[in-house]
Order: structure tokens, then sequence, then C-alpha cells
């Protein structure tokens, strides 16, 4: 379980900070320097791709070692890899000394499969092919509107993964990341019962139902996923400690729920999808609710004409990759629980996404 989270409060403080730190950078250097900069940022990402690819961090992770050592071990390119990891020194992810050896930074660390927040598999996962070529296509999304991914593959993202299962495993591994990273937080936000049962909906192996089971020991989960997902969510669960206190409950999120529960939370589920399609979801969720019942939408909020370090980029995302998905503001969110007969609740944040409730009516 990751350690207590700061106040999310001073957590938005220092994202702001660094953000406003890096914006003062940019001006210390005339504009087309700084905009050069910018300009080759996609090829950090592929930098990046290319250690994770190749298990470059992990290799770092003993000792400083030279690009020799390391292709030596690794099976690379020496000279490759030195020039690629050299100009992975200009962003500080590693650090090249005086006898060319390159260390592991505090940055670059979380690179490593076995660090206990690794990216590692988001790197991976944002340089598929299939990813890079869907935000390849932002600039036709940007005349016509049409959303990237299916214009490029010509199929949704989630056909996509269905036939290149490797890349899906890839992509869940990522979100179950992003989702252990905030399931402290989560826990702690909200006032989870304290017996009962919590239904978490395409809650993927149910990281953040363990999160909150664990908070709870007297509650009951539910998980509701894709029959494949679960037979995954089986060991999770099992690790996790809370295997006997889960039923793991194959459906369909857009058609029906077949769960009985007090509070049922959705997490990063209505971002992937349009107003249409999250009506639907909602209205599966909501026939399966007792009046009374509470919902927890977990997303990570955009409000119009408000910047956010994160959600902004996560929604660009969203406009790449699925079929017009979105960061939604609250009043949007809301929206859509009152077209689903759902009262709107309390809303809780946190430094990452936001708890914004519903309750059935
Ligand atoms: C973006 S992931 C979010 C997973 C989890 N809520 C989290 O935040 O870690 C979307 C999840 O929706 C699930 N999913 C997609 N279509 C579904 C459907 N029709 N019924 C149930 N689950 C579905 C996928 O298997 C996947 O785990």
């Amino acid at each position: 379980m990751p350690k207590r989270p700061p106040p999310p409060r001073v957590a938005r403080a220092v994202l702001a900070a660094r953000r406003l730190l890096l914006h003062a950078a940019d001006r210390l250097v005339p504009p087309e320097v700084a905009l050069f900069d910018h300009t080759v940022a996609f090829g950090r990402t592929r930098l990046l791709g290319a250690l994770a690819e190749h298990g470059v961090a992990d290799a770092l992770a003993g000792g400083p070692a030279t690009a020799a050592e390391l292709a030596g071990r690794l099976g690379l390119d020496a000279d490759s890899l030195h020039r690629v990891l050299r100009a992975l020194a200009v962003y500080g992810i590693v650090r090249l000394d005086r006898r060319g050896r390159f260390h592991l930074t505090a940055v670059g660390q979380p690179l490593r499969d076995d660090h206990p927040r690794s990216l590692r598999a988001w790197v991976r996962y944002l340089n598929l092919d299939s990813t890079q070529a869907a935000w390849a296509g932002v600039g036709d999304t940007v005349r016509t509107g049409e959303p990237s991914f299916p214009a490029v593959h010509g199929r949704s993202v989630w056909d996509h993964f269905a036939a290149h299962p490797e890349e899906e495993r890839t992509f869940a591994t990522a979100m179950r990341t992003f989702t252990e990273l905030d399931a402290a937080a989560m826990a702690s936000a909200y006032p989870w019962p304290e017996q009962g049962t919590v239904c978490d909906v395409a809650g993927g192996v149910g990281t953040l139902l363990a999160g909150v089971l664990r908070e709870r020991p007297r509650v009951l989960g539910v998980l509701v996923e894709a029959k494949g997902v679960l037979a995954e969510a089986e060991a999770y669960l099992d690790a996790a400690g809370v295997r006997d206190r889960v039923t793991l409950t194959e459906g369909n999120m857009f058609e029906r729920l077949d769960a009985k529960a007090d509070v049922y939370v959705m997490k990063d589920i209505l971002h992937d999808w349009d107003d249409e399609r999250c009506l639907a979801v909602l209205g599966a969720t909501r026939r399966a609710m007792a009046p009374g019942a509470r919902l927890v939408l977990v997303e990570a909020l955009q409000e119009r004409n408000r910047v956010e370090p994160i959600a902004s980029l996560v929604d660009v995302h969203m406009l790449t990759q699925t079929d017009g998905g979105r960061q939604r503001s609250v009043a949007e969110l809301h929206e859509l629980m009152r077209a689903s007969e759902l009262r709107p609740g309390e809303v809780r944040h946190t430094a990452g996404p936001a708890l914004v409730e519903g309750i059935a009516v």
C-alpha cells in the first residue's frame, strides 16, 4: 500500500509551482530556444521508450555503467545506446560522469520494472506503434473533429486491444500502476461505509476495491469486469489479502449489472466514452442500484477554461486514443448523473482524481 498522500491542496500547489518554475526556465532563454526544446519533446518519449523496452534502467539499478558494459549485458549496440543515454542525460533521466559511466537519477528510477511506483508499462504503452500513430493523427482531429485512433487504425482502441492481447496487457498494467499510486488517496478521501458492500464497476483487477477493503475490514466487495480480466483479478486480490471478501462478477457495463451494493464506484471509465455511451453505463448501473445507494465517479476533472497540469494532457490523450472520450467538468458529470436519475452529491478532491458522488433517487 503506498504511504499516506500529502493533503490535496499541498500536492496541487507543488504541481503548480513546478509548472511555474518550468515556465520561468523558458523565459531565461530566447523564445525560439525554449520552443525548440518543446518541438523535440516527442523524441524524449521515444528515447524513454527505448530504455523501457530494453530494460536499461533495470540494468543500471545495481550501479553506474558505461554504454559498452550495458550493451554487452543486454545484447544492444554500444554506440547507439551511448548516444541515446547521453541525450536522456540532457533531461536528467540519467547522469553521465567523466569516466563515461551512466548513473540512473532519482527521476529515472521509476523506469525500472521492479520499482514500487514503476512507470515502465506506461512508457511502453505510450510508445506502442498503435498509440503513437493515433497521436500523430491529432492534426487531422483538430481539422475534422473525428477521433484519431479509429480514423488511423480503422477500429476502436478496444477492438484493437482485443486483437492484440499483449498490447492490452501493457495498457492494463499501466492503468493498474496509476490506480495503485492513487489508491491510498482515494481510500481516505471518501466516507466509504464501515460495513455493507462496495461494487467496483469495470474495476480492472480490483486495485481501487482492494485499497478500500483494506481500509474497511468489515466491508464486502463486488468486482464487475470482463471475463479475462477477472481471471487476473483472482491472483491480484489474493495477493492484496482481500480475495475472500470479493465476489467476482462477469458483466457488460453497457447492458446490465447484477450486483447489489451500497456504494458503486467507477474509476476512469466515463472519460473513455462519449456522452451517449456514458449514459448507457450509468443507466445500467442505476438500474442495479436501490434508492439511496451511492455512485462514486473517480475522474480527473477538467473545467473548460482552466489549465490542469495533468488532466489537460490526459484529455488530449483521450481525444487521440478513444471514440469521443474526454475529461469532464463537475457540471458535465452532474448533467450525466441527472439524466440517469442520480442526484449529484458531494465532490471530494484528492491530489489526483476527484470523487464525484451521485445518489440514486
Ligand atoms: C481504463 S480501464 C479502468 C480500470 C479501473 N477502473 C482502473 O481505473 O484501474 C477500463 C476498464 O473497463 C473494462 N471494460 C471495458 N469494457 C467493459 C464492459 N463492456 N463491461 C465491463 N468492463 C469493461 C476494461 O476491462 C478495463 O479494465
